[in-house]
């Protein structure tokens, strides 16, 4: 098959080094000349494991190429992938669906055969119907379809999602465009991953509801947690408890500073816009935004509580900025709330991250950035876990105590077993427990 892949972001490019894996030949696209001459020399726009030795492999047998030509990219191609980004529209927190419509017009003059547009991109319910409004308008009299197929990968993991995921879900009842899809995911069918054909504003939802439902369990365990602080219970152990229940299961249960990242604060908040469109409230979603908006300035709050009240002069180590690990993707992450509330207070912030280091110069000019979490806790009052990178998972509690002016830390992530911590000397607190 010839799959052409407009945008080379983050689903873009994964989905492309992967179907370009499954024996496809796959063009990528994108506006950015940067990103593509760097993609040709093999460097990768975003950290993410295991994608340079994919996308080299692929690139080495011939099956995978960039470019900025998007004209010709779509020429001949058998299914043509819309994965540009879908960011929150400033002001009113619709999902801007400029990129979308502005692919869709320039696939529409390069269409030159039958062809099946796919859209990839988290787009709001009804986007597919628009996408085949502007294609009827402006494309020939050629056979289109436009099928919404989202994605389900999880940034760190992401090939790992794609190769094996829980779930396909294709959004069209056009036959033929069926029959391509089962195509392109040939290798996932023959796997027997369940392959879910709805109608497109159904897939639409799908994604829309899936985020929301996962952000709703984060959410959730998140307030049992602070109940577990005030009456005296293990937010973890309540955790094992009901994850054991097969009707609820135990993955997304893990409390912590409150959910960040590139899809469930915008995919929550393009949710409740829908609703608001068809006067069908999801009250559900409205709390969960609200509560994890409130959360995050709250853990500023929780580390001047274990500074003793007052943030003043007082130096804090961050250790974990990017909203997640293994990614180096800052938006939206928990630690830009955290810094800024701490900076309001008084403090001084050192900071360290493995990856996000980079691009969160640019967002916090204003702290200081350290080359481990041994130099960021030097001198400081208090040591805060927001990521939970592995390599924060194993430090040397006595050394790390040992550099600092007062050994105090806030664990926001769980990783650490209070009487491992206090053993060292910390003032230890975390989350639920
Ligand atoms: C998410 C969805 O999981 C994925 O299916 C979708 O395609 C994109 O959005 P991602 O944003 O990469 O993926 O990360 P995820 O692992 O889901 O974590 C999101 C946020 O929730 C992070 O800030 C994480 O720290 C937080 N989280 C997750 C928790 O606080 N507790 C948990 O138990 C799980």
């Amino acid at each position: 098959m010839r799959i052409t892949m407009i945008g080379s972001g983050y689903v873009g490019l994964v989905s492309g080094a992967c179907f370009s894996d499954f024996g496809h030949d796959v063009i990528c696209v994108d506006k950015d000349a940067g990103k593509i001459a760097a993609l040709e020399a093999g460097k990768m726009p975003i950290f993410e494991p295991g994608l340079d030795t994919l996308v080299a492999a692929n690139v080495a047998a011939g099956r995978l190429k960039f470019t900025t030509d998007l004209k010709a990219a779509v020429a001949g191609a058998d299914a043509v992938f819309i994965a540009v980004g879908t960011p929150s529209r400033r002001g009113d927190g619709h999902a801007d669906l400029t990129y979308v419509f502005a692919a869709t017009r320039e696939i529409a003059e390069a269409i030159d055969g039958p062809v099946v547009i796919v859209t990839k991109s988290t787009v709001p319910v009804g986007t597919g119907d628009k996408v085949e409004e502007i294609l009827k308008e402006l494309a020939g009299d050629f056979p289109i379809a436009v099928v919404s197929n989202p994605e389900f990968l999880r940034e760190g993991a992401a090939i790992g999602d794609f190769k094996r995921p829980d779930r396909i879900v294709i959004g069209t009842e056009d036959a033929r465009a069926q029959q391509v899809m089962r195509d392109v995911y040939r290798p996932l069918y023959l796997n027997e991953s369940p392959i879910l054909f709805t109608g497109r504003r159904t897939s639409e939802l799908i994604k829309y509801a899936a985020n929301a439902f996962l952000a709703t369990k984060i959410t959730f365990i998140n307030e049992i947690a602070d109940l577990c602080e005030a009456v005296g219970a293990n937010v973890q152990d309540v955790s094992r408890g009901i994850g054991l229940d097969n009707r609820i299961g135990s993955k997304f249960l893990h409390a912590g500073p409150g959910y960040g990242g590139s899809c469930f604060p915008k995919d929550t908040l393009a949710l409740l816009k829908t609703a608001e469109d068809y006067e069908t409230p999801v009250r559900i979603v409205e709390a969960v935004v609200q509560v994890n908006d409130t959360r995050k300035r709250a853990m500023g709050r929780k580390v001047i509580t274990a500074l003793g009240g007052d943030a003043k002069g007082k130096t804090v180590a961050v250790l974990g900025l990017t909203f997640k690990p293994n990614t180096d993707d800052m938006r939206d992450a928990p630690s830009l709330a955290i810094v800024q509330s701490l900076l309001d207070a008084g403090a001084a912030v050192r900071a360290h991250d493995p990856e996000g280091m980079e691009i969160a110069k640019g967002m916090m000019p204003e702290i200081a950035y350290c080359h481990d979490a041994y130099e960021a806790a030097a001198g400081a009052d208090a040591v805060v876990i927001v990521t939970e990178w592995d390599i924060y998972r194993a430090l040397d509690l006595k050394r790390l105590a040992g550099t600092m002016a007062a050994p105090v830390m806030v664990d926001l992530r769980n990783v650490y077993r209070a009487s491992d911590v206090e053993k060292a000397g910390f003032a230890y607190s975390s989350i639920g427990r």
